[in-house]
Formats: C-alpha cells, sequence, structure tokens
C-alpha cells in the first residue's frame, strides 16, 4: 500500500514537472500564423443554421414552458386525484368523488363532484413542484363549472403559500346547473416559489368542476393559455434559426398509442386528449409519476411561438414506428396511411388557406395567415429496415403532394456504428432531403470531431445535427453536468460545422429545458426553477455563434489546412455580407495561454478597430447556476487590428469571438 502511494505521488509530481515544461515551452514560443481567406467563399450559411430542439421532457412543457400552474387541472392523470388534496377548512364536511363520463366525452372523461355539507369544503392543488408566485403580479383562475339542482353556493378560490398563509383570494359565482366557463382575477400579495391553490364550496351544495386553471397574466405577450415569458425570452434573446417540436422520444412515445398526435394538441382546451409523458416511466432512477401531457402546449401554440422568435419551424412526425428503446411496436405497412395522412394535414394546418379543411382549423384558432412550413421530420431516432421500408411511402406521398417540402429522415441514435451506416447509407441511395445525426458523446469526441464534415459529400443530402450535448460522465447520466468543458468542446465542434455549411444546414442542441426539481436527463441547455432562470455555459456558446452567424463561409487557415484542434486550436469564419462585416471565431482548447495572428487576405480594406466576445474559465468544472446564473458569460472589449492582421491573446480554455467591418 505505501508503496501505491509512492508511486503515485512521484507519478503527480512528474505530472506537475511536464506541466510546468509545457506552460513555459508554450509562453516562448511566438504567436501561431494564420490565414483567413476573406475572398474565396466556400459556402452560405443557411438561416436555419443555428436553431433549438424542443421537447417535453424534464418539465420542458407541463411545468415549465407552458404557463399553466395547476397540475392535473382536468383530473384525467392515469389517479384522477393526483396532484390533488382534500381540505375541510372550519370544521368542514363534504366529500370529493371523480366522476368518469366514459366515452361520452372521451378527451375529457373525468370531472370532480364537490357536497359540502358544513364549513369549507374543497380541494387544494400542490402545483409542478409548487406554484411560483409573484407579489403584485395578476392571476387568472378559470373553471368549467355547474351547480348541483338546489345549489347556489361561491367557490372560493384561495392562493396560500407554504404556511398556509393567503397571498390572493377570489370568488366565482357559478349560476347555471349546466356546464359553463367562469373566471376570476386576482394580485398576489407576495412572493412564493412554492404556493399551492384551494378551491372550496364556501356554502352547503353540491358543484361539479372541470378545467381548473390558473395563469399569470406576464405569459409571453400577454398571451391566455401562454407560455412562460422568462423562458421564452431566454429563447428569443438567441434569435434561433429554426424550432424542432415536439421531440424527441415522446415523438414516438412508449407504445403507438402513446404516441404523439398532433390533431388531439389543437382546438378547445377540454378537447385535448392529454396522455401519460413517455418520461414518466424512463428512468428508474428518475421516475416522475405525475409527468403528463396536457398538450395546453400544442401544434398551433408551437408553430405561433416560431413566429414569435423568428425560427422555421420544423415538427417532428412520428414515423409509423413506437420507441425502439421500449416496446419497438410498428404499425403494419398496409396500415400506415393515416400516420400519413396526418403528415399530410399537418402541412395543410401549416400552409393550407384559411378556407382548406386544416387551414381552417387555424384560422379559427386565431391564425388565417399561413405558418410558412417548409420542413417536415419523419420519425425521430427510428433505426432498422423497419425504418426505411415506412420512410420509403411517405416520402412518396409527402413529395407528390407538396414537392417543395424539405423531408428530415432520422439515422438513428449514434453518430457511427452499424445502424448509423446502414441507415446513412439508405438515406443516401433515397436522395433524401436532409438527414438528422445525433451525438451525444464525451467532450473528447467533440474535439476529435471537429473535421467531421470536412470530407462529406457535398452533392448528397444536407446534413441536420438534430441533437447533441457533451456528456461530462455519460450519455444519460444523472451526474452529467453542463460544465465549461462540455460548453468549450461543443463550440470546438461548431466550428467545424460553420466551416461545412454548405452541407450542414442545421444544428440544436438537446435537450432544452429543464426544471430544477422535475428533470429526468442532464445536461439541458436552460434551467429554471418555479420562478427563475438562467442559460448554461452551453447556452452561451450556442448564443454566440447563432448571434454571429454571418452569411459566407471563408477558410481559415493553418499550414494551409484547416484549424480543427492543431495545438488546441479551433477556427471558423464567416463575412456577414448584410453587416459587411468579418466574424471570426477561435477556440483555444488547451490549458495554456496561447497567440494567435490571423493575417485577413483577399480584402481591400478592413477597419482598424473591432469587437472581442470571449467566453472562457479557467476551471473546466465551471458552471453557470440558478444563484450565480452569469458566471461563463460573454466579455466583450475592442480590438485594434493593424494591416489587416488580428492578433489574438487567448486564455486557456476560452471561445473567441472576433467581429470586424470590412
Ligand atoms: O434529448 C433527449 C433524448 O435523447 C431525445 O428524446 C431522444 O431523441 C434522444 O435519445
Amino acid at each position: 500500500m505505501i508503496l501505491q502511494i509512492d508511486r503515485y505521488t512521484r507519478l503527480l509530481a512528474m505530472g506537475a514537472v511536464l506541466v510546468s515544461c509545457a506552460t513555459s515551452s508554450a509562453s516562448a514560443q511566438s504567436a501561431k500564423v494564420f490565414t483567413i481567406k476573406a475572398n474565396e467563399v466556400k459556402a452560405q450559411v443557411a438561416p436555419t443554421m443555428w436553431g433549438l430542439f424542443f421537447e417535453d421532457i424534464n418539465q420542458g412543457a407541463d411545468g415549465g414552458l407552458y404557463a399553466e400552474l395547476v397540475k392535473n387541472r382536468s383530473f384525467e392523470f392515469d389517479v384522477a386525484g393526483m396532484g390533488w388534496k382534500e381540505i375541510k377548512d372550519q370544521n368542514a364536511e363534504g366529500t370529493a368523488l371523480y366522476q368518469n363520463r366514459g366515452n361520452v366525452n372521451p378527451a375529457n372523461r373525468r370531472y370532480v363532484q364537490l357536497k359540502s355539507s358544513s364549513g369549507r369544503y374543497g380541494l387544494a392543488n400542490e402545483g409542478f413542484k409548487g406554484m411560483g408566485i409573484k407579489q403584485g403580479m395578476q392571476y387568472d383562475f378559470s373553471v368549467l363549472a355547474r351547480q348541483h339542482e338546489g345549489s347556489t353556493g361561491n367557490l372560493l378560490i384561495e392562493l396560500v403559500d407554504e404556511k398556509n398563509a393567503v397571498v390572493g383570494t377570489a370568488t366565482v359565482k357559478p349560476t347555471s346547473t349546466n356546464w359553463a366557463k367562469y373566471t376570476a382575477t386576482f394580485v398576489a400579495k407576495t412572493t412564493v416559489p412554492k404556493a399551492s391553490l384551494n378551491i372550496m364550496l364556501a356554502d352547503k351544495g353540491g358543484m361539479d368542476l372541470d378545467m381548473i386553471s390558473l395563469f399569470p397574466r406576464d405569459t409571453w405577450k400577454g398571451r391566455k393559455n401562454g407560455l412562460r415569458a422568462d423562458m421564452v425570452q431566454l429563447l428569443a434573446d438567441m434569435k434561433p434559426g429554426f424550432l424542432r417540436f415536439p421531440g424527441g422520444c415522446i415523438v414516438e412515445g412508449r407504445t403507438l398509442d402513446e404516441r404523439f398526435q398532433w390533431k388531439k394538441t389543437i382546438g378547445n382546451l377540454e378537447d385535448r386528449e392529454l396522455i401519460i409523458n413517455r418520461w414518466n416511466v424512463e428512468f428508474k432512477h428518475r421516475l416522475a409519476p405525475d409527468y403528463f401531457q396536457s398538450f395546453g402546449l400544442g401544434f398551433f401554440e408551437y408553430f405561433q411561438l416560431c413566429e414569435d422568435i423568428g425560427a422555421a419551424p420544423l415538427p417532428i412526425l412520428n414515423a409509423g414506428m413506437a420507441c425502439q428503446f421500449n416496446t419497438a411496436e410498428v404499425v403494419p405497412l398496409d396500415e400506415l396511411q393515416p400516420y400519413i395522412q396526418d403528415a399530410l394535414d399537418l402541412i395543410e394546418f401549416a400552409n393550407g388557406p384559411a378556407t382548406s379543411v386544416w387551414g381552417k382549423k387555424r384560422a379559427e384558432m386565431g391564425h388565417p395567415a399561413p405558418f410558412k412550413m417548409t420542413m417536415i421530420g419523419v420519425g425521430n431516432e427510428n433505426w432498422g429496415p423497419q425504418y426505411i421500408e415506412r420512410l420509403k411511402v411517405f416520402t412518396k406521398a409527402i413529395n407528390d403532394k407538396y414537392p417543395d417540402i424539405k423531408i428530415v429522415n432520422s439515422s438513428g441514435t449514434d453518430p457511427n456504428g452499424d445502424r448509423f451506416d446502414y441507415l446513412d447509407r439508405e438515406l443516401r441511395a433515397m436522395n433524401a432531403d436532409i438527414i438528422d445525426e445525433h451525438y451525444y458523446r464525451a467532450p473528447q469526441w467533440f474535439l476529435e470531431n471537429a473535421g467531421r464534415y470536412d470530407n462529406y459529400d457535398r452533392k448528397g443530402p444536407k446534413i441536420f445535427a438534430g441533437e447533441y450535448a457533451a456528456q461530462s460522465v455519460r450519455i444519460a447520466s444523472p451526474d452529467n453536468k453542463n460544465n465549461w468543458q462540455c460548453a468549450m468542446s461543443e463550440a470546438a465542434f461548431m466550428t467545424g460545422l460553420e466551416r461545412n455549411a454548405d452541407v450542414v444546414v442545421m444544428a440544436s442542441y438537446a435537450p432544452l429545458f429543464a426544471h430544477a426539481e422535475g428533470w429526468q436527463w442532464t445536461p439541458d441547455l436552460i434551467w429554471v426553477d418555479n420562478l427563475r432562470s438562467y442559460g448554461t455555459a452551453n447556452y452561451q456558446v450556442q448564443k454566440l455563434f447563432s448571434l454571429n452567424r454571418g452569411t459566407d463561409v471563408v477558410p481559415v487557415l493553418l499550414d494551409n489546412k484547416a484549424v480543427t484542434g492543431q495545438d488546441g486550436y479551433y477556427a471558423s469564419a464567416t463575412i456577414d455580407r448584410k453587416t459587411n462585416e468579418l466574424i471570426l471565431k477561435v477556440v483555444n482548447s488547451s490549458g495554456k495561454k496561447q497567440s494567435g495572428s490571423f493575417v485577413i487576405d483577399g480584402l481591400s480594406k478592413v477597419q482598424g478597430k473591432g469587437s472581442l466576445t470571449v467566453l472562457s474559465s479557467a476551471d473546466l468544472n465551471a458552471v453557470n447556476s440558478l444563484e450565480v446564473p452569469e458566471a461563463i458569460s460573454p466579455k466583450v472589449s475592442s480590438i485594434a487590428i493593424k494591416n489587416k492582421k488580428i492578433n489574438l491573446d487567448l486564455n486557456p480554455y476560452s471561445v473567441n469571438m472576433v467581429r470586424v467591418k470590412i
């Protein structure tokens, strides 16, 4: 044992010597000289290049982006009373019975029947890990209610804090024995991170209740049935080129019955049939028994969100296959037609005139103008011949009716291996429009693969890097962190995506959102709790690339080669024709300070002053957090440029971006 310790100490000491040698030799080194061939345009950067992947995972929609505060608002969870508990105030006596109407109303079977004989009897809703309430904010309550014969009593609404102190209250007065919608509004007296909502019969009698809802007034754009403004703002701030929705594995579902069906997510809220969220049971170590999809955030709202944030919509539809990690059910080929019809009808819903069957539904929901959808995805992480067989039928049907719509095809779960090779070969043989590649890999993989697309077929299908994130431990480990090492490695890789923008036309980090208490999967781009939200270091990298996209790719060369990790340097450059600027991105992935001299070739003039934006941390384990949301955030300064040469001193572990007028 002693021997082992000795050996270990010696090795450590040797390591220290080696590191210090490397450091001193590096500082002695003169700056490397790079050449930017600014007049040799290699590719156009697609406006869609840097975008977003949204899935209802980690409480991303219900309890997250969708601002509804009441969980299980229509009692349709598997356990009707989940999220609710009985309240007996002032020695109340009463009963709460969950009634099931069955097929009389298949999308909304259940409601609760309350009866009270004394005191204040009712139910309390716990919200999604509590309800985040803000002082001075207005809250809109609504309910479908009907009085029992002979009852005329009121419904008392109370929002209470963790100690049961009332922070907001209202009274609703249902007047009819027929179902009707009633609303009330009140202002919260204090800020509460985990409030709950009490609903009580104020008088003796009986009442039936359904669709019990509470929204803050400050939703994104103040919309009813709206989205959490702070979360949308983080997305809007990225100016994303596209938004992929609704996933991810929930597109497939654990079983075909539990697949995502867009038609069930539009129209009146009470007609949107709730289903279990696949992530409810996916990870034994992160079970989420109360995770369902209310579809309050449905396909209309997704399209509207895209429009709001200027992102091209990219819906992904089920290919007739349930998740192959789960049941791997497939629909028989001769029964695929309803699935294909869903795809065709979706295109009409998004783009058809308000006089068409599905365009009319869009118009009725308040959007007569088309949503201008240009792409559709068929299948998420599907693999094997069963996928290709089904995809071919979809492709023909979509191409026949909508030849201008580009189809996104999945190349499976991994960026290499048998499944990938098979699908890549088949999809290329089919002359696929766009292939969706996924990589959840170690940071080192990202560093080593910055040249992945340098030798891809320039004439073949375009590539969508549809889901990627560096994993600090391993894929799906609950210990993965959104640390700087992962974010910086992704930035290095992204210089390779940018350099190959003639092949790669879209890229998105995944997953997008996670609730600090409601997550199943980590790492994630944006973390929230009930009141706060922040962008991770990875978010800062994504935002930097997206806000500084440029229009034309030009080469950055070191010894006449692309910069793909030589001595830890990664680089790419674009020209922005709209602003007449050169945009240079350089990553120093090494732990030492390095210098680079970037000589700009082929331009008649370059301004003497530009801006330099740096993301860096000496600590590869550094993270942003709810408490310190901007630990890793861009630092902007001005930079002098002499004789068409950008001289950069690059911090260890840094992502650097220069913009200069040309
Ligand atoms: O992003 C999380 C999951 O990872 C997605 O749902 C799936 O497509 C991938 O396996």
